[in-house]
């Protein structure tokens, strides 16, 4: 029998980084993401194409990259109880480090095909929970967005420490997602954040606050279809975001690319920044021809409906 389970990438709408220091930021998962297939076995390896090949796990030299995916599925056993190993194999098509959620969504797709496969279908507030023992190797300080958004799918009002909140769209939105092509560190721009935040205290304190009201304010204008008021509150954060030194050049040519269009009503970067992607939120009509302006500027660019759903899994009879 083998196990599969599938994890969608996200976008963060408003309030990244803000959001680990307690504002709620509004996320949503996207159509892209990460299968995970798993099959009982005598020990435990991870295999991945994408990440850096091979890891077994009896052994001592795991690959770096692998190591949040060995981490949580350590995690999964123990909370089993599960002698037994997993054979995982992980496959993305959301690229490594570009602000699209990749290293969650493939916690999130691992925990959920390895606990299929060692005969337990896990509840999501577990998914969370196993998935951010991976996260918290990739971050060192994750609010547990990306992984939230990843198992349960959809919009989500999120605050760290409680359950998020689902935002019920009443039609679908589309986004243009564009990528710089610039691979990031998240953890490094969580902490210029931090320095940031440790020179203008109350000034980001304030940031902190109005981010809360800004993420339901935008949360309640997508649902209404008012996408002009959504899409200048996307304007201020990516500004806010620049402000905070987590912009780079490429990022500005593809937000001043898609801003020069009529129907991109707001632009930022999504998610730790300094690289990675921008999102665009469009009127239904001139989605494609966003999509298309800023491919010219973009190392690649897609769109996606929301909402998308969270982790799913299924199995395969042999
Ligand atoms: C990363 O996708 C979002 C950040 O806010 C970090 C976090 O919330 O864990 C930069």
């Amino acid at each position: 029998m083998k196990a599969y389970a599938y994890a969608p990438g996200k976008i963060i709408i408003c309030g990244e980084h803000f959001v680990v220091y307690g504002a709620t930021a509004l996320a949503a998962a996207i159509n892209r993401g990460t299968t995970a297939e798993a099959e009982p076995s005598p020990t435990t390896t991870i295999y991945s194409k994408d990440l850096a090949g091979k890891a077994d796990l009896s052994t001592s030299s795991i690959p770096e990259k692998l190591k949040p995916i060995a981490a949580a599925i350590t995690a999964v056993k123990e909370h089993l109880g599960e002698k037994k190993g997993v054979k995982l194999t992980i496959q993305s098509d959301l690229p490594y480090r570009s602000g699209l959620g990749s290293s969650s969504s493939s916690a999130v797709a691992a925990v959920a095909a390895s606990a299929l496969a060692l005969g337990h279908k896990l509840p999501l507030d577990d998914v969370v929970r196993l998935a951010m023992s991976a996260e918290r190797i990739v971050h060192k300080n994750p609010s547990g967005i990306d992984v939230q958004a990843s198992t349960r799918g959809g919009l989500l009002l999120f605050t760290k420490g409680s359950q998020p909140e689902p935002v019920e769209l009443k039609r679908k939105v589309r986004f243009v997602v564009a990528s710089t092509g610039v691979e990031r560190e998240t953890s490094a721009l969580i902490e210029r954040v931090r320095l940031w935040r440790e020179q203008n205290p109350s000034l980001f304190n304030s940031l902190v606050d109005s981010t809360t009201i800004l993420s339901r304010c935008c949360a309640e204008a997508l649902i209404l279809g008012d996408l002009k008021r959504a899409g200048a509150i996307l304007n201020f954060f990516h500004t806010t975001l620049s402000w905070l030194g987590v912009s780079i050049k490429e990022i500005e040519r593809i937000v001043e690319a898609a801003l020069s269009s009529p129907s991109a009503l707001g632009a930022k970067l999504t998610g730790a920044g300094g690289g990675g992607n921008v999102i665009i939120l469009c009127s239904e009509e001139g989605v494609e021809g966003v999509a298309e302006a800023v491919s010219r500027v973009a190392s690649e660019a897609f769109v996606t409906p929301l909402p998308n759903s969270g982790v799913k899994t299924w199995v395969q009879k042999s």
